[in-house]
């Protein structure tokens, strides 16, 4: 699947995007309409901003809005501090753990974490995904300084932070620059199976875009070689844990899905 931007109404925009993604535009000519993906903006009803979606051949637009959609949902009804991520995270004595969200991808589980008091640092490699995810989160901001949103969510915004590249790079940059985070989380992707349709298609296009993680295990190597106190890794259940000479000191469980926790403390004491 190529991605095309949609350079028809917003041209200035999607010349700049175009350069940046470094990306054909529609009117560079070659799309398909049965295979390609468009990345195109709209401006919803009710809402003052422009909004980037990746516009796919055989399902419909895919976008990040924090406040919105699922993002809601999951704020409002996901467990709260008891859910199994966030239990993942762990607890220090003094603050909330920092978190290197190295998979941020639609920054699901990032949003969740900051919604829940922690500082999420989100790093995502794929650029159309990393656009989705700006555009989400610069609208939030320009909706936090025009005083749009609520304390809380404004709050949440701040806590978020991004940047889009690969996090084995990153990571050790940030590192060399004296920015070590207490958790690492790492959620490469991995088939799905039995999900909601919705879900179905959400992954199954992000499927098609991204493939699967085949270095994850490269990612945890370096994770753990620069988390102050653990590196949780998401997987499905029943699944075995990725394959590294380290194996996780911890896991919990949920329904679906397990994180299996690797804890710096352990490692340093043996
Ligand atoms: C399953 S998705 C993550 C979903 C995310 N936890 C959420 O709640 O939306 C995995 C994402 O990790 C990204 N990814 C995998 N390895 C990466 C790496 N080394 N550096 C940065 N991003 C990576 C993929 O491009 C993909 O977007």
């Amino acid at each position: 699947m190529q991605v095309f931007i949609d350079d028809r109404t917003f041209s200035q925009q999607a010349q700049q995007l175009a350069i940046d993604l470094a990306l054909p535009r529609l009117s560079d000519g070659g799309f398909q309409v049965q295979e390609d993906a468009l990345l195109s903006w709209s401006a919803p009803k009710k809402s003052t901003h422009l909004h980037l979606a990746l516009l796919p051949p055989d399902s419909g637009p895919l976008s990040i809005d924090f406040f919105g959609g699922k993002k809601a949902h999951r704020r409002q009804f996901g467990g709260g501090k008891g859910q199994p991520l966030v239990r993942a995270m762990g607890h220090l004595t003094d603050r909330m753990p920092t978190i290197f969200d190295a998979t941020a991808g639609m920054g699901g589980d990032a949003f969740v974490l900051a919604s829940l008091g922690f500082t999420v640092w989100m790093n995502e490699r794929n650029p159309v995904v990393a656009a989705l995810l700006q555009d989400a989160l610069q609208r939030a901001k320009v909706s936090q300084e025009r005083s749009e949103i609520d304390v809380q969510s404004a709050q949440i915004i701040s806590r978020l932070s991004f940047s889009q590249g690969d996090s084995v790079q990153i990571i050790r940059e940030l590192a060399a620059q004296g920015t070590h985070f207490d958790t690492i989380y790492l959620d490469p992707m991995y088939p799905h199976k039995k999900k909601s349709a919705a879900t179905k298609k959400e992954m199954a296009t992000l499927q098609k875009l991204l493939g699967a993680d085949i270095d994850s295990a490269l990612l945890l190597e370096n994770a753990l070689q620069h988390a102050k106190y653990r590196v949780v890794v998401k997987r499905p259940k029943g699944a075995e844990p990725i394959a590294y000479a380290i194996k996780p000191s911890s896991a919990i469980e949920s329904p679906n899905t397990r994180y299996d926790v690797y804890s710096i403390k352990a490692l340093t004491t043996g």
